[in-house]
C-alpha cells in the first residue's frame, strides 16, 4: 500500500485511554485518514465502543484492555499490536491520564498524590520505555505524549497533576533528543482547556468542582480540535503543540516574566478563593473521591 510520508496517513498507531475524550478523538480521527487503530484503554468496554465506532464507520480497529500503571500491560499492549499489525507501530500516542485538584501542597493526600503521578507520570514513562526502542528500530514513525499546559503554568491547587505533566514534558523533550537522529518525530500536546470527562472522572475537590466546571464550559474546545492541532504538529515535525490562545499565552508569559507570573497566579488563586467558600482539607487517611464515585 501507498504510505504517505505524513505519518499521520495510513499509520499503525497505539493510542493509551482511547476510550474517551482525546483519546478517543485521537483514534476516530486517526482512523478517517486510513490507519489502523489499537485502540486501548483500562476500561475495556469503553475502548471497544471506540472501536465499534470507527469499524461502523468502514475503518480497522482493536479494542485491547491496558492498564498504563502496570508495565506489564504496556508490554502486552505492543506485542498484541505487533501481532495485529503484522510490524511494529508507526504512531504511539501516550494519552492516558487522569485530573486532580483543589488541594493546596500540604493539604492533598499522599494517596492522591501517588494516584495521580502512577497513572499520568509512570503511564507515559512505561509508554516511551516499551515503544522508543521499537520506533527507533524500525527508524520512523511518530509519538505523541499527551502534556497539558499544567506541564509549566504551575497553577496553585494542581501540584500532584502539575508535578506529573512537568514529568511527561521532561520525558517528551528527552526522547525528542535522544531520537533526533531518526525520523522519529516525538511531540508533546499540551492544550488548556478540553471538553472530556476528565473532571467527572478526576479527583477534585467539591470546593473547587464548580469552578472548574465554569472554567471547562467557558474556556474548553473539543478534543476534535485539539487532536487536529496535535497530529498537523506532528506533521510538520514540531516538537510542542499549544493548541489554544491561552496555552500560548501562559507559556510566553512564564518565560519573559517567571517571577510576575507565579506571583499573579498566587494573586489570582486567593481571587478565586472567594468562588470556593468551602475550604477543604483532605486527611492522610482519605483520598478525594472523584465525582464519579469511582476511585
Ligand atoms: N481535558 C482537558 O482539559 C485536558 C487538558 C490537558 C491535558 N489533558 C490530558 O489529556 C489526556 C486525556 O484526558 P481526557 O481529557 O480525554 O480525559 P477522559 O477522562 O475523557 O479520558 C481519559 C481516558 O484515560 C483512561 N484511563 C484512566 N486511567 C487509565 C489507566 N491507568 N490506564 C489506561 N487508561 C486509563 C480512562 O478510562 C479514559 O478513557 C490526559 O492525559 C489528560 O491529562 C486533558
Amino acid at each position: 500500500m501507498f504510505r504517505s510520508n505524513r505519518v499521520t496517513r495510513n499509520a499503525n498507531a497505539v493510542i493509551t485511554g482511547a476510550g474517551s475524550g482525546i483519546g478517543r478523538a485521537f483514534a476516530l480521527e486517526l482512523a478517517a485518514r486510513g490507519g489502523a487503530i489499537v485502540c486501548s484503554d483500562i476500561d475495556e468496554a469503553q475502548a471497544q465502543a471506540t472501536v465499534e465506532r470507527i469499524v461502523a464507520a468502514g475503518g480497522k480497529a482493536l479494542a485491547v484492555r491496558c492498564d498504563v500503571t502496570q508495565l506489564a500491560d504496556v508490554q502486552a499492549l505492543a506485542q498484541t499490536s505487533e501481532d495485529w499489525f503484522g510490524g511494529p507501530a508507526d504512531l504511539v500516542i501516550n494519552n492516558a491520564g487522569v485530573g486532580a485538584g483543589g488541594h493546596h501542597i500540604g493539604d492533598m493526600t499522599m494517596a492522591d498524590w501517588r494516584w495521580v503521578l502512577d497513572i499520568n507520570m509512570w503511564g507515559v514513562i512505561h509508554g516511551c520505555h516499551v515503544f522508543a526502542p521499537r520506533l527507533r528500530a524500525a527508524g520512523r514513525g511518530g509519538l505523541i505524549n499527551v502534556a497539558s499546559t499544567a506541564s509549566f503554568a504551575a497553577a496553585p491547587r494542581m501540584g500532584a497533576y502539575n508535578a506529573s505533566k512537568a514529568a511527561v514534558l521532561a520525558v517528551t523533550e528527552t526522547l525528542a533528543a535522544e531520537l533526533a537522529d531518526t525520523s522519529v518525530h516525538v511531540c508533546a500536546l499540551c492544550p488548556t482547556f478540553v471538553q472530556t470527562n476528565i473532571m467527572k472522572a478526576g479527583r477534585i475537590s467539591p470546593a473547587s468542582s464548580k469552578f472548574a466546571d465554569n472554567l471547562m464550559r467557558w474556556a474548553g474546545v473539543s478534543p476534535e480540535r485539539v487532536v487536529k492541532s496535535a497530529l498537523a504538529g506532528l506533521d510538520r515535525r514540531q516538537l510542542y503543540v499549544l493548541p489554544q490562545f491561552d496555552a500560548r499565552l501562559v507559556w510566553r508569559l512564564k518565560r519573559l516574566l517567571p517571577s510576575s507570573y507565579t506571583k499573579g497566579a498566587g494573586f489570582i488563586d486567593r481571587f478565586a478563593a472567594n468562588d470556593m467558600p468551602e475550604t477543604n482539607h483532605a486527611t492522610d487517611s482519605e483520598s478525594t473521591r472523584s465525582r464519579t464515585g469511582a476511585m
